[in-house]
């Protein structure tokens, strides 16, 4: 059988407001096989986000666990969870969330240099830029190398994103509404990409959308539904 590259097992996540704590997660479980592409749907505040985060390790589940090829990844220190994330996953958001006063290249290079030593860095320079320009030029940005996110359009601004996460040669792509802030011929384009990655790369997807020509387009489609996965 093949060990799926991200699990969910049992998850559980509330959130407390006061004294009231707020059941979001109730015990999701969800598998997601090397090179699978898995949209994920759901009413606004189902908790897609909220389980994407846990999926991501950007937060901790009060139940359950989260397994990386079938390892669990409970009670790590925060900067073992960040390691991990960061040799795992890639993220892309509905906003993007490039940092405005850089380039798109400078955008792209970040990700990688933040988990280098300043000699690691220095080492790898040159190397690094390169894979970031090219990286760039396959997603159709090689003439925006020295744009700001302010000077590109909401499409290139999500391929710069897009580039960002492939950097760091991730087994899946975790994307919360890709396309959510795009307009439906710009969002095609987007949709093509991450399918073509898919391919080419083999990196594992799972798609948060609210659309259901792009679920319909994935190998598999999910649904949370009162904090739970139904198929
Ligand atoms: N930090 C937080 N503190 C308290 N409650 C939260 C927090 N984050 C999310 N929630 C609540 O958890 C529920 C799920 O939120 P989440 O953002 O995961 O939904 P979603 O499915 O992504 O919705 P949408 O489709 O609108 O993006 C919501 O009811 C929200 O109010
Ligand atoms: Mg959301």
């Amino acid at each position: 059988m093949t060990t799926p590259v991200l699990a969910a097992e049992g998850l559980h996540k509330s959130y407390r407001l006061g004294r009231t704590e707020i059941p979001v997660l109730k015990g999701v479980d969800l598998q997601v096989l090397p090179g699978e592409m898995v949209a994920l749907l759901g009413m606004s505040g189902a908790g897609k986000s909220t389980l994407l985060h846990l999926l991501g390790l950007l937060d901790v589940p009060t139940g359950g666990a989260v397994r990386y090829d079938g390892a669990a990844t409970t009670g790590l220190s925060a900067a073992a969870r960040a390691r991990l994330r960061h040799r795992h996953v890639g993220f892309v958001f509905q906003f993007y969330h490039l940092i405005p006063e850089l380039t798109a290249l400078q955008n792209v290079l970040l990700g990688k240099m933040m988990h280098r030593s300043v000699l690691q860095y220095l080492g790898e320079r040159r190397q690094v830029k390169q894979q970031a320009i090219d990286l760039l030029t396959q997603v159709g940005l090689a003439q925006r190398l020295r744009h700001r996110p302010a000077e590109l359009s909401g499409g290139e601004r999500q391929r710069v994103a897009i580039a960002r996460a492939l950097m760091t040669a991730p087994r899946v792509i975790l994307a919360d509404e890709p396309t959510g802030n795009l307009d439906s011929a710009t969002a095609e384009g987007v949709i093509e990409l991450l399918f073509q990655i898919n391919q080419e790369r083999g990196i594992a997807f799972v798609i948060v959308t609210h659309n259901e020509d792009i679920a319909a387009r994935c190998h598999r489609t999910v649904r949370l539904r009162d904090g739970r996965v139904v198929n």
